[in-house]
Protein backbone atom coordinates (compact mmCIF):
# COMPACT_ATOMS: atom_id res chain seq x y z
CA UNK A 1 0.00 0.00 0.00
CA UNK A 2 0.92 3.42 -0.46
CA UNK A 3 2.13 6.03 1.84
CA UNK A 4 0.29 9.22 0.65
CA UNK A 5 0.98 11.28 3.87
CA UNK A 6 2.94 13.96 1.93
CA UNK A 7 -0.35 14.96 -0.09
CA UNK A 8 -1.77 15.77 3.59
CA UNK A 9 -2.28 18.98 4.02
CA UNK A 10 -5.28 20.94 1.93
CA UNK A 11 -8.65 19.33 2.52
CA UNK A 12 -9.53 21.73 -0.14
CA UNK A 13 -7.63 20.78 -2.80
CA UNK A 14 -10.10 19.73 -5.23
CA UNK A 15 -11.65 23.10 -5.24
CA UNK A 16 -10.19 24.15 -8.52
CA UNK A 17 -8.57 20.59 -9.36
CA UNK A 18 -8.09 19.78 -12.92
CA UNK A 19 -8.75 16.35 -13.49
CA UNK A 20 -7.83 14.13 -16.46
CA UNK A 21 -9.68 10.98 -17.10
CA UNK A 22 -8.43 8.21 -18.45
CA UNK A 23 -10.30 5.22 -20.03
CA UNK A 24 -7.85 2.10 -18.92
CA UNK A 25 -9.05 0.16 -22.19
CA UNK A 26 -7.69 2.83 -24.96
CA UNK A 27 -4.84 5.04 -22.67
CA UNK A 28 -1.91 2.77 -23.41
CA UNK A 29 -1.25 -0.62 -23.96
CA UNK A 30 2.01 -2.13 -22.20
CA UNK A 31 1.40 -5.92 -23.32
CA UNK A 32 0.53 -5.64 -27.08
CA UNK A 33 -3.10 -7.49 -26.71
CA UNK A 34 -4.67 -4.31 -28.36
CA UNK A 35 -6.04 -3.02 -24.68
CA UNK A 36 -5.02 -0.56 -22.59
CA UNK A 37 -3.45 -1.91 -19.40
CA UNK A 38 -2.05 0.09 -15.63
CA UNK A 39 1.18 -0.78 -16.67
CA UNK A 40 0.56 0.92 -19.57
CA UNK A 41 -0.68 4.13 -17.73
CA UNK A 42 2.15 3.35 -14.97
CA UNK A 43 4.71 4.00 -18.10
CA UNK A 44 2.85 7.21 -18.64
CA UNK A 45 3.06 8.81 -15.27
CA UNK A 46 6.08 11.30 -16.74
CA UNK A 47 3.48 12.43 -19.38
CA UNK A 48 0.90 12.99 -17.33
CA UNK A 49 2.69 14.89 -14.69
CA UNK A 50 3.73 16.89 -17.64
CA UNK A 51 0.73 17.75 -18.02
CA UNK A 52 0.05 19.89 -14.32
CA UNK A 53 -2.82 18.17 -13.36
CA UNK A 54 -3.52 17.77 -10.33
CA UNK A 55 -5.47 14.27 -10.35
CA UNK A 56 -6.71 11.50 -12.59
CA UNK A 57 -9.79 9.67 -12.39
CA UNK A 58 -9.93 6.05 -13.80
CA UNK A 59 -12.86 4.85 -15.95
CA UNK A 60 -13.94 1.54 -14.51
CA UNK A 61 -10.63 -1.35 -14.45
CA UNK A 62 -12.68 -3.80 -12.57
CA UNK A 63 -13.59 -6.95 -13.91
CA UNK A 64 -16.01 -7.11 -16.86
CA UNK A 65 -17.85 -8.82 -19.66
CA UNK A 66 -17.72 -5.11 -21.53
CA UNK A 67 -21.70 -5.01 -22.35
CA UNK A 68 -21.06 -1.21 -21.66
CA UNK A 69 -17.28 -0.50 -22.02
CA UNK A 70 -16.55 -1.73 -18.22
CA UNK A 71 -19.38 -0.30 -16.56
CA UNK A 72 -21.13 -3.23 -16.27
CA UNK A 73 -18.78 -4.19 -13.37
CA UNK A 74 -18.71 -8.19 -11.94
CA UNK A 75 -15.63 -7.39 -9.04
CA UNK A 76 -15.91 -3.70 -7.21
CA UNK A 77 -13.01 -5.20 -5.82
CA UNK A 78 -10.47 -6.30 -8.46
CA UNK A 79 -8.57 -5.38 -11.73
CA UNK A 80 -9.87 -6.80 -14.61
CA UNK A 81 -6.72 -9.31 -15.44
CA UNK A 82 -6.74 -8.20 -19.59
CA UNK A 83 -5.85 -4.65 -17.49
CA UNK A 84 -3.94 -6.02 -14.48
CA UNK A 85 -3.29 -6.90 -10.84
CA UNK A 86 -4.25 -5.18 -7.66
CA UNK A 87 -0.33 -4.75 -6.81
CA UNK A 88 -0.01 -2.66 -10.18
CA UNK A 89 -3.08 -1.03 -9.12
CA UNK A 90 -0.90 0.12 -5.63
CA UNK A 91 1.88 0.67 -7.72
CA UNK A 92 0.42 2.95 -9.86
CA UNK A 93 -1.32 5.24 -6.98
CA UNK A 94 1.71 4.94 -5.52
CA UNK A 95 4.07 6.12 -8.61
CA UNK A 96 1.46 8.84 -9.15
CA UNK A 97 1.24 10.15 -5.71
CA UNK A 98 5.41 10.32 -5.86
CA UNK A 99 4.19 13.33 -9.21
CA UNK A 100 1.72 14.86 -6.38
CA UNK A 101 -0.93 13.90 -8.72
CA UNK A 102 -3.95 12.57 -6.67
CA UNK A 103 -6.58 9.57 -7.72
CA UNK A 104 -10.11 8.94 -8.75
CA UNK A 105 -11.86 5.86 -9.19
CA UNK A 106 -14.95 5.14 -11.23
CA UNK A 107 -17.91 3.53 -8.87
CA UNK A 108 -21.13 2.38 -10.50
CA UNK A 109 -24.11 1.67 -7.66
CA UNK A 110 -27.10 1.22 -9.71
CA UNK A 111 -26.37 -1.79 -11.34
CA UNK A 112 -23.56 -4.71 -11.55
CA UNK A 113 -22.51 -6.90 -14.40
CA UNK A 114 -25.18 -9.81 -14.57
CA UNK A 115 -21.30 -11.88 -14.15
CA UNK A 116 -21.18 -10.41 -10.65
CA UNK A 117 -21.54 -13.15 -8.03
CA UNK A 118 -24.70 -11.65 -6.34
CA UNK A 119 -26.79 -11.58 -9.19
CA UNK A 120 -25.31 -15.50 -10.59
CA UNK A 121 -26.48 -16.80 -6.61
CA UNK A 122 -29.72 -14.62 -7.94
CA UNK A 123 -30.24 -16.78 -10.95
CA UNK A 124 -29.56 -20.04 -8.70
CA UNK A 125 -31.82 -19.05 -6.07
CA UNK A 126 -35.67 -19.10 -6.27
CA UNK A 127 -37.94 -16.18 -6.45
CA UNK A 128 -38.83 -14.89 -3.02
CA UNK A 129 -35.21 -15.63 -1.90
CA UNK A 130 -32.44 -13.32 -0.28
CA UNK A 131 -30.16 -13.64 -3.58
CA UNK A 132 -32.82 -12.20 -5.38
CA UNK A 133 -33.97 -9.31 -3.08
CA UNK A 134 -30.54 -7.37 -3.95
CA UNK A 135 -31.58 -6.85 -7.50
CA UNK A 136 -35.36 -5.95 -8.86
CA UNK A 137 -36.75 -9.41 -9.38
CA UNK A 138 -40.73 -8.99 -10.50
CA UNK A 139 -43.24 -11.78 -12.23
CA UNK A 140 -44.63 -10.52 -15.31
CA UNK A 141 -48.01 -9.79 -16.42
CA UNK A 142 -50.05 -11.82 -18.57
CA UNK A 143 -51.58 -15.04 -17.92
CA UNK A 144 -48.14 -16.92 -17.80
CA UNK A 145 -46.29 -13.87 -16.69
CA UNK A 146 -45.14 -13.62 -20.76
CA UNK A 147 -45.60 -9.57 -20.35
CA UNK A 148 -42.53 -7.56 -18.59
CA UNK A 149 -43.82 -6.79 -15.41
CA UNK A 150 -44.62 -3.40 -16.71
CA UNK A 151 -43.61 -0.59 -19.74
CA UNK A 152 -39.91 -0.03 -19.25
CA UNK A 153 -37.49 0.77 -22.22
CA UNK A 154 -33.57 0.84 -20.88
CA UNK A 155 -31.68 3.76 -21.93
CA UNK A 156 -30.06 2.17 -24.84
CA UNK A 157 -33.52 1.68 -26.61
CA UNK A 158 -35.60 -1.65 -26.19
CA UNK A 159 -36.45 -3.29 -22.66
CA UNK A 160 -35.66 -2.51 -19.17
CA UNK A 161 -37.09 -6.26 -18.13
CA UNK A 162 -35.43 -9.39 -19.12
CA UNK A 163 -37.00 -12.60 -17.83
CA UNK A 164 -35.00 -15.91 -16.59
CA UNK A 165 -35.33 -18.88 -16.75
CA UNK A 166 -37.73 -19.91 -13.89
CA UNK A 167 -40.13 -17.42 -15.63
CA UNK A 168 -39.17 -14.08 -13.31
CA UNK A 169 -38.17 -10.69 -14.60
CA UNK A 170 -35.14 -8.67 -13.78
CA UNK A 171 -35.15 -4.69 -13.99
CA UNK A 172 -32.43 -2.71 -15.99
CA UNK A 173 -32.19 0.81 -16.65
CA UNK A 174 -28.96 0.07 -19.25
CA UNK A 175 -28.47 -2.74 -20.74
CA UNK A 176 -29.42 -6.71 -19.91
CA UNK A 177 -26.17 -7.42 -18.72
CA UNK A 178 -26.27 -4.14 -15.97
CA UNK A 179 -28.81 -5.39 -13.50
CA UNK A 180 -30.24 -2.97 -11.08
CA UNK A 181 -29.17 -3.27 -7.51
CA UNK A 182 -32.54 -2.88 -5.22
CA UNK A 183 -31.50 -0.02 -2.62
CA UNK A 184 -34.20 -0.54 -0.24
CA UNK A 185 -32.16 -4.01 0.72
CA UNK A 186 -29.77 -2.76 3.93
CA UNK A 187 -27.31 -5.47 2.76
CA UNK A 188 -26.31 -3.06 -0.83
CA UNK A 189 -25.99 -0.20 1.58
CA UNK A 190 -23.33 -2.44 3.03
CA UNK A 191 -21.86 -3.70 0.18
CA UNK A 192 -20.67 -0.60 -1.16
CA UNK A 193 -19.76 1.07 1.86
CA UNK A 194 -17.24 -1.74 2.36
CA UNK A 195 -15.94 -1.06 -1.67
CA UNK A 196 -15.48 2.64 -0.84
CA UNK A 197 -13.53 1.45 2.27
CA UNK A 198 -11.43 -0.92 0.56
CA UNK A 199 -10.56 1.75 -2.59
CA UNK A 200 -10.35 4.76 0.24
CA UNK A 201 -7.62 2.06 2.09
CA UNK A 202 -5.53 1.21 -0.60
CA UNK A 203 -5.23 5.30 -0.89
CA UNK A 204 -7.72 6.20 -3.32
CA UNK A 205 -8.58 10.08 -3.49
CA UNK A 206 -11.77 10.61 -4.65
CA UNK A 207 -14.91 8.93 -6.14
CA UNK A 208 -16.44 9.62 -9.37
CA UNK A 209 -20.25 8.20 -8.78
CA UNK A 210 -21.81 6.96 -11.86
CA UNK A 211 -25.61 7.80 -12.49
CA UNK A 212 -25.60 8.86 -8.91
CA UNK A 213 -29.33 10.39 -9.62
CA UNK A 214 -30.50 6.38 -9.77
CA UNK A 215 -30.18 4.22 -7.17
CA UNK A 216 -33.55 4.54 -5.04
CA UNK A 217 -36.45 3.86 -6.71
CA UNK A 218 -40.40 3.87 -6.02
CA UNK A 219 -41.20 0.83 -7.52
CA UNK A 220 -45.18 0.67 -6.12
CA UNK A 221 -46.57 0.78 -8.91
CA UNK A 222 -44.08 -0.72 -10.97
CA UNK A 223 -42.09 2.42 -13.36
CA UNK A 224 -43.91 2.76 -16.60
CA UNK A 225 -41.67 5.15 -19.27
CA UNK A 226 -40.62 4.93 -22.99
CA UNK A 227 -38.39 7.84 -22.86
CA UNK A 228 -34.97 8.99 -20.89
CA UNK A 229 -35.15 12.43 -21.70
CA UNK A 230 -34.98 15.25 -18.97
CA UNK A 231 -38.40 16.37 -19.89
CA UNK A 232 -39.90 13.41 -18.62
CA UNK A 233 -38.37 13.10 -15.41
CA UNK A 234 -40.28 15.28 -12.39
CA UNK A 235 -38.31 18.12 -11.13
CA UNK A 236 -39.77 17.84 -7.29
CA UNK A 237 -37.91 14.24 -5.98
CA UNK A 238 -40.65 12.45 -6.81
CA UNK A 239 -39.75 10.99 -10.05
CA UNK A 240 -40.42 7.00 -9.62
CA UNK A 241 -36.91 6.17 -11.00
CA UNK A 242 -34.52 9.20 -10.49
CA UNK A 243 -33.36 12.05 -8.56
CA UNK A 244 -35.33 11.14 -6.02
CA UNK A 245 -34.74 12.93 -2.64
CA UNK A 246 -34.32 9.82 -0.65
CA UNK A 247 -31.25 8.92 -2.83
CA UNK A 248 -29.17 11.91 -0.77
CA UNK A 249 -29.63 9.78 2.58
CA UNK A 250 -27.20 7.25 0.79
CA UNK A 251 -24.46 9.95 0.30
CA UNK A 252 -24.91 11.63 3.59
CA UNK A 253 -24.26 8.36 5.25
CA UNK A 254 -20.82 8.05 2.64
CA UNK A 255 -19.49 11.22 3.35
CA UNK A 256 -19.10 10.09 7.17
CA UNK A 257 -16.97 7.53 6.26
CA UNK A 258 -15.01 9.42 3.24
CA UNK A 259 -14.40 12.10 6.24
CA UNK A 260 -12.59 9.49 8.63
CA UNK A 261 -9.95 9.90 6.11
CA UNK A 262 -7.26 12.50 6.26
CA UNK A 263 -7.47 14.39 3.57
CA UNK A 264 -11.46 13.55 3.32
CA UNK A 265 -11.74 11.37 0.55
CA UNK A 266 -13.97 13.34 -2.13
CA UNK A 267 -16.71 12.33 -4.75
CA UNK A 268 -18.33 13.94 -8.07
CA UNK A 269 -21.96 12.87 -8.96
CA UNK A 270 -22.96 12.16 -12.27
CA UNK A 271 -26.47 12.98 -11.98
CA UNK A 272 -27.96 13.95 -15.16
CA UNK A 273 -31.06 15.99 -13.14
CA UNK A 274 -32.72 19.21 -13.67
CA UNK A 275 -30.10 22.18 -13.07
CA UNK A 276 -31.82 23.62 -9.43
CA UNK A 277 -31.73 20.04 -8.36
CA UNK A 278 -27.99 19.45 -9.05
CA UNK A 279 -26.56 21.73 -5.83
CA UNK A 280 -27.97 18.79 -3.53
CA UNK A 281 -25.64 16.48 -5.02
CA UNK A 282 -23.03 18.64 -4.44
CA UNK A 283 -23.64 19.24 -0.73
CA UNK A 284 -20.41 19.13 2.02
CA UNK A 285 -22.84 17.03 3.91
CA UNK A 286 -22.88 14.59 0.15
CA UNK A 287 -20.82 13.78 -2.20
CA UNK A 288 -19.34 17.41 -2.50
CA UNK A 289 -19.35 18.08 -5.73
CA UNK A 290 -21.23 16.81 -9.10
CA UNK A 291 -20.46 17.52 -12.69
CA UNK A 292 -21.83 20.35 -14.44
CA UNK A 293 -22.47 19.35 -17.85
CA UNK A 294 -24.13 22.16 -19.46
CA UNK A 295 -21.17 23.09 -21.91
CA UNK A 296 -21.93 19.76 -23.46
CA UNK A 297 -24.95 20.31 -24.56
CA UNK A 298 -24.22 24.42 -25.60
CA UNK A 299 -23.94 26.15 -28.57
CA UNK A 300 -20.68 27.95 -29.31
CA UNK A 301 -22.35 31.12 -28.65
CA UNK A 302 -20.96 33.54 -26.13
CA UNK A 303 -24.44 33.89 -24.86
CA UNK A 304 -25.23 30.35 -24.23
CA UNK A 305 -21.43 30.12 -22.32
CA UNK A 306 -21.87 33.43 -20.43
CA UNK A 307 -25.27 31.43 -19.30
CA UNK A 308 -23.88 28.22 -18.13
CA UNK A 309 -21.47 30.02 -16.41
CA UNK A 310 -23.83 32.32 -14.48
CA UNK A 311 -25.97 29.89 -13.62
CA UNK A 312 -23.02 26.98 -12.69
CA UNK A 313 -21.18 29.44 -10.15
CA UNK A 314 -24.95 30.54 -8.56
CA UNK A 315 -25.73 26.43 -7.71
CA UNK A 316 -21.82 26.17 -6.67
CA UNK A 317 -22.32 29.47 -3.84
CA UNK A 318 -26.02 27.68 -2.99
CA UNK A 319 -23.85 24.48 -1.31
CA UNK A 320 -20.62 25.87 -0.57
CA UNK A 321 -19.21 23.59 -3.29
CA UNK A 322 -16.85 24.41 -6.13
CA UNK A 323 -18.55 23.95 -9.76
CA UNK A 324 -17.07 21.34 -12.54
CA UNK A 325 -16.53 22.28 -15.92
CA UNK A 326 -16.48 19.18 -18.82
CA UNK A 327 -16.19 19.47 -22.25
CA UNK A 328 -15.38 16.51 -23.53
CA UNK A 329 -15.45 12.59 -21.93
CA UNK A 330 -16.08 9.19 -23.03
CA UNK A 331 -20.04 9.43 -23.66
CA UNK A 332 -19.93 11.93 -26.19
CA UNK A 333 -18.82 13.21 -28.96
CA UNK A 334 -15.07 15.26 -28.56
CA UNK A 335 -15.76 18.45 -28.90
CA UNK A 336 -13.17 19.20 -31.39
CA UNK A 337 -16.24 17.74 -33.62
CA UNK A 338 -18.98 18.68 -31.88
CA UNK A 339 -18.44 22.32 -31.84
CA UNK A 340 -19.08 22.51 -35.56
CA UNK A 341 -21.70 20.10 -35.49
CA UNK A 342 -24.43 22.09 -37.49
CA UNK A 343 -27.02 23.33 -34.47
CA UNK A 344 -30.13 22.46 -36.65
CA UNK A 345 -33.47 23.48 -34.85
CA UNK A 346 -32.67 21.60 -31.25
CA UNK A 347 -29.58 23.77 -31.00
CA UNK A 348 -26.88 21.71 -30.02
CA UNK A 349 -28.23 19.84 -27.62
CA UNK A 350 -27.92 15.52 -27.56
CA UNK A 351 -30.51 15.09 -29.78
CA UNK A 352 -28.80 17.71 -32.44
CA UNK A 353 -25.57 15.41 -31.84
CA UNK A 354 -27.48 12.26 -32.20
CA UNK A 355 -29.19 13.52 -35.33
CA UNK A 356 -25.75 14.51 -36.80
CA UNK A 357 -24.31 11.39 -36.06
CA UNK A 358 -26.87 8.97 -37.27
CA UNK A 359 -27.54 10.42 -40.61
CA UNK A 360 -24.56 12.90 -41.62
CA UNK A 361 -21.38 11.19 -39.49
CA UNK A 362 -20.28 10.13 -43.32
CA UNK A 363 -20.61 13.37 -45.58
CA UNK A 364 -17.06 14.05 -44.16
CA UNK A 365 -18.14 18.16 -44.70
CA UNK A 366 -17.29 19.40 -41.53
CA UNK A 367 -15.10 22.18 -40.93
CA UNK A 368 -12.48 20.35 -38.37
CA UNK A 369 -9.83 23.64 -38.57
CA UNK A 370 -12.56 25.48 -37.22
CA UNK A 371 -13.76 23.03 -35.27
CA UNK A 372 -9.80 22.63 -33.37
CA UNK A 373 -10.25 26.30 -33.26
CA UNK A 374 -12.97 26.68 -31.17
CA UNK A 375 -11.99 23.49 -29.10
CA UNK A 376 -8.80 25.31 -28.14
CA UNK A 377 -10.74 28.52 -27.35
CA UNK A 378 -12.97 26.39 -25.25
CA UNK A 379 -10.41 24.70 -23.07
CA UNK A 380 -8.89 27.97 -22.14
CA UNK A 381 -11.94 29.80 -21.65
CA UNK A 382 -12.73 26.89 -19.36
CA UNK A 383 -9.53 26.05 -17.52
CA UNK A 384 -10.02 30.18 -16.95
CA UNK A 385 -13.10 29.65 -14.77
CA UNK A 386 -13.67 29.29 -11.29
CA UNK A 387 -13.72 25.25 -9.59
CA UNK A 388 -12.41 22.38 -11.29
CA UNK A 389 -12.09 21.17 -14.81
CA UNK A 390 -12.25 17.84 -15.80
CA UNK A 391 -10.77 16.82 -19.19
CA UNK A 392 -10.90 13.60 -21.04
CA UNK A 393 -7.77 11.33 -22.79
CA UNK A 394 -6.70 12.94 -26.23
CA UNK A 395 -8.41 16.22 -26.04
CA UNK A 396 -4.52 17.53 -25.24
CA UNK A 397 -3.86 16.29 -28.69
CA UNK A 398 -6.91 18.03 -30.19
CA UNK A 399 -8.36 14.67 -31.30
CA UNK A 400 -11.58 14.69 -33.19
CA UNK A 401 -13.61 12.47 -32.73
CA UNK A 402 -13.70 8.99 -35.09
CA UNK A 403 -16.95 8.87 -36.78
CA UNK A 404 -16.56 6.49 -39.84
CA UNK A 405 -15.88 3.40 -37.73
CA UNK A 406 -17.57 0.67 -39.33
CA UNK A 407 -20.35 -0.96 -37.72
CA UNK A 408 -19.14 -4.71 -37.44
CA UNK A 409 -16.20 -2.96 -35.19
CA UNK A 410 -18.17 -0.86 -33.25
CA UNK A 411 -18.56 -1.90 -29.57
CA UNK A 412 -21.00 0.42 -28.15
CA UNK A 413 -24.11 -1.21 -27.06
CA UNK A 414 -26.29 2.21 -27.00
CA UNK A 415 -25.92 1.80 -30.80
CA UNK A 416 -26.85 -1.72 -31.12
CA UNK A 417 -29.66 -1.91 -28.84
CA UNK A 418 -30.90 0.97 -30.55
CA UNK A 419 -30.48 -0.45 -33.99
CA UNK A 420 -28.29 2.90 -34.95
CA UNK A 421 -31.37 5.04 -33.48
CA UNK A 422 -28.73 6.65 -30.93
CA UNK A 423 -24.97 7.31 -31.91
CA UNK A 424 -22.09 5.27 -30.82
CA UNK A 425 -20.10 6.50 -28.14
CA UNK A 426 -16.56 3.85 -29.84
CA UNK A 427 -15.77 7.59 -31.88
CA UNK A 428 -13.77 9.35 -28.52
CA UNK A 429 -12.64 5.89 -27.37
CA UNK A 430 -9.86 4.72 -30.27
CA UNK A 431 -7.06 4.22 -28.52
CA UNK A 432 -4.73 7.43 -28.22
CA UNK A 433 -1.85 8.02 -30.88
CA UNK A 434 1.17 8.46 -29.40
CA UNK A 435 3.94 7.85 -32.54
CA UNK A 436 3.17 8.29 -35.76
CA UNK A 437 3.99 5.52 -36.65
CA UNK A 438 4.09 1.14 -35.52
CA UNK A 439 1.04 -1.10 -35.50
CA UNK A 440 -1.19 1.07 -33.14
CA UNK A 441 0.43 4.42 -33.28
CA UNK A 442 2.23 4.13 -30.13
CA UNK A 443 -0.79 2.54 -27.95
CA UNK A 444 1.51 -0.86 -27.98
CA UNK A 445 3.53 -3.21 -29.51
CA UNK A 446 0.28 -4.92 -30.56
CA UNK A 447 -3.24 -3.47 -32.40
CA UNK A 448 -5.91 -1.82 -31.03
CA UNK A 449 -9.18 -3.03 -29.79
CA UNK A 450 -10.85 -0.59 -31.77
CA UNK A 451 -9.60 0.78 -35.46
CA UNK A 452 -7.84 4.02 -35.52
CA UNK A 453 -7.84 6.18 -38.74
CA UNK A 454 -4.55 6.53 -40.48
CA UNK A 455 -4.88 10.28 -39.71
CA UNK A 456 -4.55 9.54 -36.28
CA UNK A 457 -0.92 9.73 -37.07
CA UNK A 458 -0.57 13.61 -37.47
CA UNK A 459 -2.11 13.72 -33.69
CA UNK A 460 0.25 11.79 -32.25
CA UNK A 461 1.95 12.75 -28.90
CA UNK A 462 5.55 12.64 -30.79
CA UNK A 463 4.74 14.76 -33.26
CA UNK A 464 3.29 17.46 -30.93
CA UNK A 465 5.74 17.17 -28.23
CA UNK A 466 7.57 20.38 -27.94
CA UNK A 467 6.56 21.68 -30.86
CA UNK A 468 5.68 25.50 -30.74
CA UNK A 469 2.18 26.40 -31.48
CA UNK A 470 0.70 21.97 -31.35
CA UNK A 471 -2.27 21.51 -29.21
CA UNK A 472 -0.67 19.26 -26.69
CA UNK A 473 1.83 22.35 -25.74
CA UNK A 474 -1.18 24.67 -25.48
CA UNK A 475 -2.46 22.60 -22.73
CA UNK A 476 1.03 21.90 -21.16
CA UNK A 477 1.26 25.70 -21.20
CA UNK A 478 -2.27 26.40 -20.51
CA UNK A 479 -2.65 24.16 -16.87
CA UNK A 480 1.19 25.52 -15.54
CA UNK A 481 0.06 28.81 -16.29
CA UNK A 482 -2.86 28.36 -14.23
CA UNK A 483 -1.52 26.62 -11.10
CA UNK A 484 0.11 29.87 -10.26
CA UNK A 485 -2.51 32.03 -11.41
CA UNK A 486 -5.48 30.35 -9.24
CA UNK A 487 -6.32 32.12 -6.30
CA UNK A 488 -9.44 33.11 -5.32
CA UNK A 489 -12.81 31.60 -6.70
CA UNK A 490 -14.21 34.94 -7.56
CA UNK A 491 -15.29 35.92 -11.22
CA UNK A 492 -15.94 39.57 -12.62
CA UNK A 493 -17.10 40.14 -16.11
CA UNK A 494 -15.53 42.74 -17.73
CA UNK A 495 -17.36 44.73 -20.76
CA UNK A 496 -16.98 42.93 -24.32
CA UNK A 497 -18.88 43.68 -27.66
CA UNK A 498 -21.11 40.92 -28.89
CA UNK A 499 -20.45 37.99 -29.37
CA UNK A 500 -17.27 37.79 -27.31
CA UNK A 501 -16.82 37.52 -22.99
CA UNK A 502 -14.52 38.69 -21.30
CA UNK A 503 -14.03 38.07 -17.41
CA UNK A 504 -11.40 38.85 -14.82
CA UNK A 505 -10.35 36.67 -12.06
CA UNK A 506 -8.39 37.38 -8.62
CA UNK A 507 -4.88 38.55 -8.68
CA UNK A 508 -5.41 40.59 -11.54
CA UNK A 509 -5.77 38.31 -14.78
CA UNK A 510 -8.67 37.81 -17.11
CA UNK A 511 -9.85 35.56 -20.31
CA UNK A 512 -11.29 36.95 -23.52
CA UNK A 513 -13.05 34.88 -25.79
CA UNK A 514 -14.09 35.43 -29.07
CA UNK A 515 -16.80 33.21 -30.28
CA UNK A 516 -16.71 35.11 -33.73
CA UNK A 517 -15.57 34.40 -37.15
CA UNK A 518 -14.10 37.71 -37.71
CA UNK A 519 -11.08 39.18 -35.57
CA UNK A 520 -11.72 41.69 -32.61
CA UNK A 521 -9.60 43.66 -31.10
CA UNK A 522 -7.45 42.82 -28.64
CA UNK A 523 -8.13 44.39 -25.11
CA UNK A 524 -5.74 45.62 -22.99
CA UNK A 525 -3.09 43.81 -20.95
CA UNK A 526 -0.13 41.52 -20.99
CA UNK A 527 -0.77 38.13 -23.28
CA UNK A 528 0.01 35.81 -20.76
CA UNK A 529 -1.03 32.90 -23.39
CA UNK A 530 -3.51 32.37 -26.38
CA UNK A 531 -5.43 29.73 -28.73
CA UNK A 532 -4.03 31.10 -31.71
CA UNK A 533 -2.03 33.93 -32.95
CA UNK A 534 -2.80 37.37 -31.63
CA UNK A 535 0.89 38.92 -32.54
CA UNK A 536 -1.15 41.38 -35.14
CA UNK A 537 -2.97 43.53 -32.12
CA UNK A 538 -5.72 41.16 -32.83
CA UNK A 539 -7.98 38.33 -31.32
CA UNK A 540 -8.75 35.83 -34.39
CA UNK A 541 -12.24 34.30 -34.93
CA UNK A 542 -12.50 31.34 -32.63
CA UNK A 543 -9.82 31.93 -29.97
CA UNK A 544 -9.32 32.59 -26.19
CA UNK A 545 -6.31 34.83 -24.40
CA UNK A 546 -5.40 35.42 -21.38
CA UNK A 547 -4.32 39.01 -20.18
CA UNK A 548 -2.59 40.27 -17.04
CA UNK A 549 -4.02 43.52 -16.37
CA UNK A 550 -2.18 46.50 -16.16
C1 LIG B 1 -22.73 6.69 -17.34
C2 LIG B 1 -21.42 6.28 -17.94
O1 LIG B 1 -20.64 7.44 -18.12
C3 LIG B 1 -21.74 5.56 -19.22
O2 LIG B 1 -20.58 5.32 -19.98
C4 LIG B 1 -22.48 4.30 -18.90
O3 LIG B 1 -22.92 3.70 -20.10
C5 LIG B 1 -23.71 4.56 -18.02
N1 LIG B 1 -23.45 5.52 -16.97
C6 LIG B 1 -24.20 3.27 -17.38
O4 LIG B 1 -23.33 2.86 -16.36
CA1 LIG C 1 -2.78 -4.85 -22.65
Amino acid sequence: MSDFTFLKGSADWWRQAVVYQIYPRSFADLNGDGIGDLKGIIGKVDYLASLSIDAVWLSPFYPSELADGGYDVADYRDVDPRIGTLEEFDELVEKLHARGIRLFVDIVPNHSSDQHVWFQEALRSPKGSRERARYIFRDGRGENGELPPSELASHFGPEGWTRVPDGQWYMHLFTKEQPDFDWSNREVHEEFLQTLKFWSDRGVDGFRIDVAHALVKDLEPLPIRSSYSLEVMKADGTDPLFDRDEVHEIYREWRQLFNRYDPPRVAVAEAWVHPHRRPAYASIEGLGQAFNFDLLTSQWDADAFRGVIDDNLAFAHKTGSSSTWVMSNHDVIRHATRLVIPAGKEGVTFDAENHWYVNHRLDGDLDLAKGLDRAKAATLLMLALPGSSYLYQGEELGLPDVTDIPSDRMQDPQWFRSEGKFKSRDGCRVPLPWESSGPSFGFGPGGSHLPQPSWYANYAVSVQDGKAGSTLELYRAALAIRRKLIQGEKLSWLPSTQGTLWFEREGGWSSFTNFTDVAVALPAGEVMLASSDVSGGKVPANSTVWLKLS
